[in-house]
């Protein structure tokens, strides 16, 4: 038998029965010696499951660790998000990794999950910080039949997944700042950075990549974004389940996703409208030869900004002009 496959089923019948298993019992129904039932459960202990043994009862499961594989995360059963996943301990950039194998030809609705980035990547050109297995960074490769031009849409039904993922999951309410930022307070809980490849008039594919501060403290962030930055454990003031959250946000992914291909774009712009905290509020916009104050009022279906400037006037503002 395959060794990994032997732990899985140790682990598989811990998990069954949640109450004491013996030494003996799991030998003789997987057809193994009793040291390699014992080998295979320290391997299982130094992974983070925490099974106690008696040496009169045995060995029993007390509690899973919080590893995004898929062992123990579970994904929804949807058309489309997570049919694959593909986890890493680490990984330069999950968006990396997704955009190679989405050139390569995986499945749509491919999950690429790490514990940590070594390169973790933000808008802009950004670095984001996530070399620590405390948040959850990840990317998921879609192959919408949309028009390039259609895209932005799908970064606003991320957004809007994430806020109602995090809500249904902990009761915890957050905002959006455009363009996709998700707040906590006045801190940046999560970034999203959509990246695409297309020609003229089709979609090759679309990589959205998700990074959320779950479980750091505030000396776990860099000296430079301490100030900014907050995490779902700071705000509950305990550890959070990083499995039941990732596998929240990707049901409400897979809700979303749908409204996209169903093009229940008002829908997808009401929802982000209501958590939107830049609506209504002054904005400073900086273009090439210009700096002015204006009001952001809505945002359009393309993902722009629409604004009122002092004059009355109304422009569409995309994200690189605006300082909110
Ligand atoms: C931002 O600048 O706000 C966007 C941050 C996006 C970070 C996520 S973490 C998972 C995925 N992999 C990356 O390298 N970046 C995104």
């Amino acid at each position: 038998m395959v060794t990994s496959n032997l732990k899985n089923l140790i682990l598989h019948r811990l998990k069954e029965k949640r109450e004491y298993v013996s030494g003996e019992e799991l030998s003789n129904s997987l057809g193994v010696s009793r040291t390699a039932v014992w080998k295979h459960i320290n391997e299982l202990r130094k992974e983070g499951y925490n099974i106690e043994s008696s040496s009169r009862k045995g060995y029993r499961l007390i509690e899973l660790p919080d590893i995004l594989d898929e062992r123990e995360l579970y994904v929804p059963e949807g058309q489309h998000i997570g049919r694959e996943l593909i986890h890493f301990d680490e990984i330069d950039s999950t968006n990396n990794h997704a955009k190679k194998i989405a050139n390569d030809g995986c499945p749509h609705g491919t999950v690429v999950v790490a514990e940590r980035q070594t390169l973790g990547r933000g808008r802009v050109g950004r670095l984001w910080q996530s070399d620590n297995n405390q948040g959850l960074w990840f990317s998921i490769v879609l192959r919408p039949d949309l028009e390039p031009e259609q895209v932005q849409i799908i970064t606003l039904a991320a957004s809007v997944a994430v806020v109602e993922g995090i809500f249904r999951d902990l009761g915890i309410n957050c905002g959006i700042k455009w363009p996709n930022d998700i707040i906590l307070g006045n801190s940046k809980l999560c970034g999203i950075l959509t990246e695409l490849s297309a020609e003229p008039g089709h979609v090759n594919y679309v990589v959205v990549g998700i990074g959320i501060n779950v479980n750091q403290s505030f000396s776990e962030f860099d000296a430079d974004i301490q100030d900014k930055a907050t995490s779902l454990q700071i705000h509950a003031g305990k550890k959070i389940s990083r499995v039941k959250l990732l596998a929240g946000i990707l049901t409400c992914f897979e809700e979303m996703y749908n409204k996209v291909l169903e093009k229940n774009t008002k829908d997808i712009i009401d929802r982000w409208n209501k958590y939107s905290v830049t609506l209504d509020r002054e904005v400073k916009i900086v273009s090439r030869d210009m700096e002015y104050i204006a009001t952001a009022q809505s945002v359009a279906p393309d993902g722009k900004l629409v604004v009122k400037c002092k004059d009355g006037t109304v422009r569409e503002i995309s994200a690189g002009e605006v300082q909110v």
